[in-house]
C-alpha cells in the first residue's frame, strides 16, 4: 500500500538530525538558563531557537494551512495545545533540558506526527549519543537503521523499570512518586533507572534495555514520538490505571508486555494532573 506520510517521515528524520547538531553546538558555549512554571522547570535559548528551526522548516516544506503544530516552547508562550483531526506535528525540541543545562549526556529531539488523532510516526534523536530512533505505524522500529525490539522478560523480578519525578515538587506528589518507586523497588526488581528524558526512556523500552517506563506529569510532546517507537518495537502503552493510553492525559505506562505493565500499575499511586488540552 502507498505510504501517505513517507515524505513527512523522511523530512522529520532530516530535521531532527539538524536540530540535534544545533543542540550539540550550543552545548559547547555558555548556556543561558531561564525558568518556566517553577524554579526547577528549566528552559534555555536553545530550546526556543531549536523549536523555531524545526517548526520553521516544517512550515516551509509542508505549508502552514493544512498542518498543525504543538511545540513545547510555543505552548509555554501561550499557544493552544489541542489535538484535532488535522495532520499535527508534536514537538519537543530539547527533551531533557535539565540534562542539557548540566551536561548530563542524554538529550533528545522528539518529533511525533498524528492524523485524525492517531499517531502515524515518531522520530527521537538522542543527539549526544548520536542515536536516531524512528518508527512508522505498521513498519517496525529502528535505531540507526537497525531493527529494535522490546525485551521478552515477563518476570517483574528480572526487570529494570524507569520512572522520573518531573518538575512538580509539591510534597504530596513527591511522596506519592517515591512511595510508588519504593514499592516497585521492593518487589524487588533488578533496578530502577531514569535518563532524564522521557523520549529516550521510551526508546530504552523499545530497544529492550529496560522493561517499562511510567510517569505521571509528562506532556504529549515528551511521549508522542516514543509512543510509536515503543508500539512498533512490540511494546504497549496504557494509562496508569490500566485503561487505554491517552496522549493528552499526561499519564503513561509503556512496557514490553501486558504482564509487566499490569504488575507496575498495581503499585502506582495516582495523583491528579491537569490534562495538556486543558492547560
Ligand atoms: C522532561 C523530561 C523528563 C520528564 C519530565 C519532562 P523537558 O522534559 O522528559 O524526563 O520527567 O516530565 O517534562 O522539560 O526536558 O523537555
Amino acid at each position: 500500500m502507498e505510504d501517505p506520510w513517507k515524505r513527512e517521515f523522511e523530512f522529520a528524520v532530516e530535521v531532527a538530525r539538524k536540530a540535534g547538531a544545533e543542540i550539540r553546538k550550543a552545548g559547547e558555549s555558555e548556556i543561558r538558563v531561564m525558568t518556566k512554571s517553577c524554579t526547577v522547570d528549566l528552559v534555555t535559548k536553545t530550546d526556543e531557537r531549536v523549536e523555531k528551526i524545526i517548526i520553521g522548516s516544517l512550515k516551509e516544506e509542508f505549508g502552514e494551512g493544512t498542518h498543525c503544530f504543538i511545540g513545547e516552547e510555543s505552548v509555554a508562550k501561550g499557544e493552544a495545545c489541542v489535538l484535532t483531526d488535522k495532520p499535527t506535528w508534536i514537538i519537543d525540541p530539547v527533551d531533557g533540558t535539565t540534562n542539557f543545562v548540566h551536561g548530563f549526556p542524554f538529550v533528545a529531539v522528539s518529533i511525533g506526527f498524528a492524523v485524525n488523532k492517531e499517531l502515524e510516526f515518531g522520530v527521537v534523536y538522542s543527539c549526544l549519543e548520536d542515536k536516531m530512533y524512528k518508527a512508522q505505524k505498521g513498519k517496525g522500529a529502528f535505531c540507526n537503521d537497525e531493527p529494535i525490539q522490546v525485551s521478552d522478560v515477563q518476570d517483574i523480578k528480572k526487570s529494570i523499570i524507569i520512572s522520573e519525578h518531573g518538575v512538580d515538587r509539591s510534597p504530596e506528589k513527591v511522596t506519592k512518586i517515591f512511595s510508588t518507586m519504593q514499592k516497585i523497588l521492593c518487589i524487588p526488581v533488578h533496578g530502577l533507572r531514569g535518563s532524564g528524558t522521557a523520549a529516550t526512556n521510551m526508546c530504552l523500552v523499545a530497544c529492550g534495555a529496560v522493561e517499562a517506563f511510567f510517569e505521571i506529569g509528562i506532556h504529549c510532546w515528551d511521549i508522542a514520538a516514543g509512543a510509536v517507537i515503543v508500539k512498533e518495537a512490540g511494546g504497549l502503552l496504557l494509562d496508569v490505571n490500566g485503561g487505554p493510553f491517552d496522549l493528552m492525559s499526561r499519564r503513561m505506562v509503556s512496557a514490553n508486555s501486558d504482564t509487566i505493565a499490569q504488575r507496575i500499575i498495581k503499585e502506582i499511586e495516582i495523583f491528579p494532573v491537569v490534562r495538556d488540552d486543558a492547560l
